[in-house]
């Protein structure tokens, strides 16, 4: 409780007397509890009208109107109050006479006006005081919302968890008013995957990169399952500033497998809140669970390619004239695709169509596969019947449900003169016209039990020739814009062992 009055000279020295804020005091004793607006009469005609200014339903303060009357100005306590004061009882009085116009009736009504008004003004504090809460909690909730939103529908980039931290530190960064956010991770692929030892910083790091990861690094080593915010001194180089920095971890499986850190906040109050602890826990949430699931996808792939190895190896086992010929189809067909302007996964399905493209000689007699010389039209029907036993094979593996047209259609020709169904053009599906082109191309550059490798002039020559007969045209063209210094990298592989690796097929990094 405090009274300012807004005078100068004699009157406000006689407001501000020590003797006369003691009365005010004394007299307002109850006035913090009771939220009264009751006329007091502090000494003969001097009325005091108490004020409460009310903040989340408390008398946070009492402002108080001093009301005059011309007695007052003459009682014996405002006599000895300037006395006290050391002031001239005559000044003050002077100084006070204009507004000295009140008797008690008066003070009453003035005391009800007023407090209609502060009931009036106090309402419309409160209003304002939950418009801005309710605003800094829309605010909040937008934001994490929005962070939600975005992290949620990013949850599938399985094959890319490293581009999926970045984005989250990204989001982090635009949502929150810290000048850096970096993501850290320990140094076992087993427990990180593809973003093993790996710092992703977003922003302005408060120091030298190096230095700053070090310290990242540093932090990691000893983080738990709580977040942590780091002050002062114990930054380190992570500080700027009077603001916090707030490490979080990010879990896998009930252990810390790396970290999300924030720093250098800027804003009015550099104190981190919990609207922003709650985003930065959210998206350490997210990158745990990706990351959890990248590993097991990596497994799972890594599984399915394998069996996919163990196949191949078994068709070629058939024929050793043939051997790697599956592998180096699948690298050529998945060449074309990436030449003809496929999308990256979409070119990595060609080359595994490529891959399993033969595995219906598994059903056809070795005899006959192995036979040296022209086959007879009965032995020919047996050869031409593995695109529909491939398909019998491998029709029920979901994961390879989009492959199976190159295997069923490999043998398709453009003009509608191959087999088994005798379709053309672009009925052949697009996956089945790569195959055909890097198959006929391998067979003709591979030695057969009937005849010799051709050369490679010689057998440009064919391809080129077969364009809108046998193949299409335009997958010819991309097809001669390849760089074959690969595929010759692994006939000779092939040619000096017979184990049949896929570790060509699928660059690792696209595997993972
Ligand atoms: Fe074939």
């Amino acid at each position: 409780m405090q009274a300012e009055p807004s005078f100068a000279g004699p009157a406000e020295k006689f407001f501000r007397s020590p003797a006369l804020r003691k009365m005010v005091a004394a007299s307002g004793a109850n006035w913090l509890k009771s939220r009264t607006h009751e006329v007091t009469e502090l000494l003969p005609g001097c009325y005091l009208v108490p004020l409460p200014e009310i903040a989340r339903r408390r008398v946070v303060a009492v402002d108080v109107a001093m009301l005059l009357s011309d007695a007052a100005l003459n009682s014996r306590e405002f006599i000895e109050i300037c006395r006290s004061a050391r002031l001239d009882a005559f000044s003050v009085r002077q100084a006070l006479a204009d507004i000295a116009s009140y008797d008690e009736q008066s003070a009453r009504r003035v005391a009800e006006l007023l407090a209609w008004n502060y009931d009036d003004l106090s309402r419309i504090v409160v209003q304002d005081e939950t418009i801005d809460s309710f605003s800094s909690q829309l605010s909040e909730s937008y934001e994490e919302i929005t962070l939600l939103y975005k992290l949620g529908e990013s949850m599938t980039e399985l094959i890319h968890p490293e581009r999926f931290i970045q984005m989250a530190c990204r989001e982090l960064h635009s949502s929150l008013p810290f000048a850096w956010v970096a993501a850290r991770f320990v140094d076992d692929r087993a427990s990180a995957g593809a973003v093993a030892d790996k710092t992703i910083t977003v922003g302005t790091p408060p120091c030298e990169q190096s230095r700053f990861e070090g310290a990242l690094r540093m932090a990691l080593t000893g983080i738990a399952a709580e977040r942590v915010i780091l002050e002062g001194a114990d930054r380190g180089v992570l500080g700027a500033g009077e603001s916090q920095v707030i490490l979080c971890p990010v879990m896998r499986e009930g252990t810390p497998i790396g970290l999300v850190a924030l720093g250098n906040k800027r804003a009015e109050d550099n104190q981190v809140n919990n609207g922003e602890l709650k985003l930065l826990q959210a998206a350490a949430g997210h990158m745990g669970v990706l990351l959890s699931n990248a590993s097991l996808y990596e497994q799972q792939q890594a599984m399915f390619l394998g069996t996919l190895e163990a196949l191949t190896a078994a068709i070629d086992a058939k024929d050793p004239y043939t051997c790697g010929h599956s592998e180096r189809v699948a690298y050529l067909a998945g060449e074309i695709a990436a030449e003809f302007g496929l999308h990256e996964h979409e070119a990595d399905r060609v080359r595994i169509a490529g891959l399993v493209h033969d595995i219906g000689k598994i059903g056809v007699p070795e005899a006959v596969l192995r036979k040296p010389g022209r086959l007879t039209d009965e032995e020919f029907g047996l050869i031409k019947l593995h695109p529909q036993i491939g398909f019998q094979i491998l029709k029920d593996i979901p994961l390879l449900d989009d492959v199976l047209p190159g295997v069923l259609y490999h043998h398709e020709r453009f003009d509608g003169r191959g087999y088994p169904f005798s379709v053309s053009g672009e009925n052949i599906p697009l996956v089945a016209r790569m195959i055909g082109i890097a198959d006929a191309f391998d067979a003709m550059s591979s030695s057969r039990t009937y005849r010799a490798a051709m050369d490679r002039t010689k057998v440009l020559a064919e391809i080129r020739r077969g364009a809108g007969s046998q193949f299409d045209e335009r997958l010819v063209e991309a097809f001669l814009r390849i760089d074959l210094a690969e595929y010759d990298r692994m006939v000779s592989r092939h040619g000096s062992s017979e184990a049949t690796r896929i570790g060509t097929l699928i660059p690792k990094e696209r595997a993972a």
